[in-house]
């Protein structure tokens, strides 16, 4: 398999797992669903699809799908006191915090949810859930703007009612000309999932305790929105708008990078398991210059974020170290194409990453894993005797 086969024993409550839902392989640049490949996923299948396939293990049949996006539906509304939790935050508040607090908030309103104990009851969990994020994503962009929530169009698919809850568009933008739809449904499964990251490793770890799923979810948003993780998608935009602004010079920006005084890292590049180039970047990298041209959009942060790019590649320090544009190099590019704010950009990857989540975690309880035990060595002070304080 070309992945880790066997593990210590001891490994049980270390945090590690064995896990069927995402093969990859850094050196070769390998990513699959359930064994399917990212690229055959991200050209043929749908999110809704994709989603499914990753819970519950196989591409879902027509009857399957259509019962699953049904089921998601009629869970889709969330209760109006959400609304009051949400008025409460300053328009200050980043999103991901604002989700985070929205999706533990969820268990109140839905206590049945924590009882996962049989099929029929996971089922019902799974479903509340890709139902009503999708709204809070959309309510937590819309009321940062101090603009009225609704529930978009209920006649729409998964993907066309986020846009639609998110900008209110007329539905023909979504059903008559689907450049946008598309492009989101392709990032989305893209993110849908990765193996033990930092934030799916969160979400297990805290499920392993028996929390209920949406408290687990809103820990995993909690780690995705680190800089070092998700964040990075806001981060590299920032950092190439910061570049155009300094007249496009990405020598200085690259110098600060391989500067071991400046803490300053180019966002976008590395990967704690890609030691080759990312598949999703190389996927997500086309699809930039896909919507863009099909939009009629000239966004020169993408040139920046090109010739970055290809300094890097040519460059020692990025070649001897092997960083490479990751997943989150370029997606901001086409979330901005889509009129999505910056700071709402790891709220986009979050979306994606649900069905991954909810999958891991799934899998973690069907499995009747052990709570989660990470050890340490110990490296500090030997046993010393009580020092009285007159004695300090
Ligand atoms: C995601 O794990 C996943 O699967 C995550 C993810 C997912 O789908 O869930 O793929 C999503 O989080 C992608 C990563 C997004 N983050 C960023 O783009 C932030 C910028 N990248 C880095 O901070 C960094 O590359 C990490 C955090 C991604 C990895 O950090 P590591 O493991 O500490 O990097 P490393 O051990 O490979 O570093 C080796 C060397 C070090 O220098 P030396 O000590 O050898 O001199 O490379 C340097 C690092 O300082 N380095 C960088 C760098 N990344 C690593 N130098 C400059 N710029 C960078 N981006």
């Amino acid at each position: 398999t070309g992945g880790v086969t066997t593990l210590d024993p001891g490994y049980k409550n270390t945090g590690s797992c064995e896990s069927a839902i995402t093969f990859l392989n850094g050196e070769e640049g390998i990513l699959r669903y359930r064994g399917y490949s990212i690229e055959e996923l991200a050209d043929k299948a749908s999110f809704l699809e994709v989603a499914f396939l990753l819970i519950f293990g196989e591409l879902p049949n027509q009857e399957q799908l259509s019962k699953f996006a049904h089921d998601i539906k009629e869970q889709s509304v969330v209760d109006d006191d959400i609304k009051k939790i949400l008025d409460a935050f300053p328009k200050s508040a980043h999103p991901m915090g604002v989700l985070s607090s929205l999706t533990s908030a969820l268990t109140a309103f839905n206590p049945s949810s924590v009882n996962v104990d049989s099929e029929e009851a996971m089922y019902k969990t799974v479903v509340k859930i890709m139902g009503k994020f999708p709204v809070l994503v959309a309510w937590t962009m819309r009321k940062q703007k101090g603009l009225p929530l609704d529930y978009g169009d209920n006649s729409l698919g998964y993907v066309e009612n986020v846009l639609k809850m998110m900008f209110k568009k007329p539905n023909e933008e979504y059903t008559q000309n689907p450049i946008l739809v598309n492009a989101l449904d392709k990032l989305l499964i893209l993110h849908a999932d990765h193996e033990q990251n930092c934030s799916t490793s969160t979400v297990r770890i805290v499920g392993s305790s028996h929390a209920g799923l949406f408290a687990s979810l809103s820990a995993g948003i909690s780690a995705l929105w680190g800089p070092l993780h998700g964040g990075a998608n806001q981060a590299v935009l920032e950092m190439l708008e910061a570049i155009k602004e300094d007249g496009g010079d990405t020598k200085k920006f690259m110098a600060k990078a391989k500067d071991k005084e400046d803490p300053f890292r180019l966002m976008g590049f590395g990967h704690r398991v890609y030691k080759n180039f990312d598949p999703r970047a190389k996927i997500i990298k086309k699809a930039a210059d896909e919507v863009l041209a099909d939009l009629g959009v000239e966004d020169p942060v993408l040139d920046i974020a090109k010739g970055l790019a290809a300094e890097a590649l040519s460059d020692d320090y990025f070649v001897k170290r092997k960083l490479y544009p990751n997943v989150d190099f370029y997606s901001g590019i086409i979330y901005r194409s889509m009129g999505i704010p910056v700071e709402m950009f790891t709220v986009m990857f979050a979306l994606g990453r649900l069905p991954g989540w909810i999958a891991q975690w799934r899998e973690m309880r069907l499995r009747k894993e052990p709570i989660g035990r990470p050890r340490q060595i110990y490296i500090g002070e030997t046993h010393r005797p009580f020092k009285e304080i007159s004695k300090r």
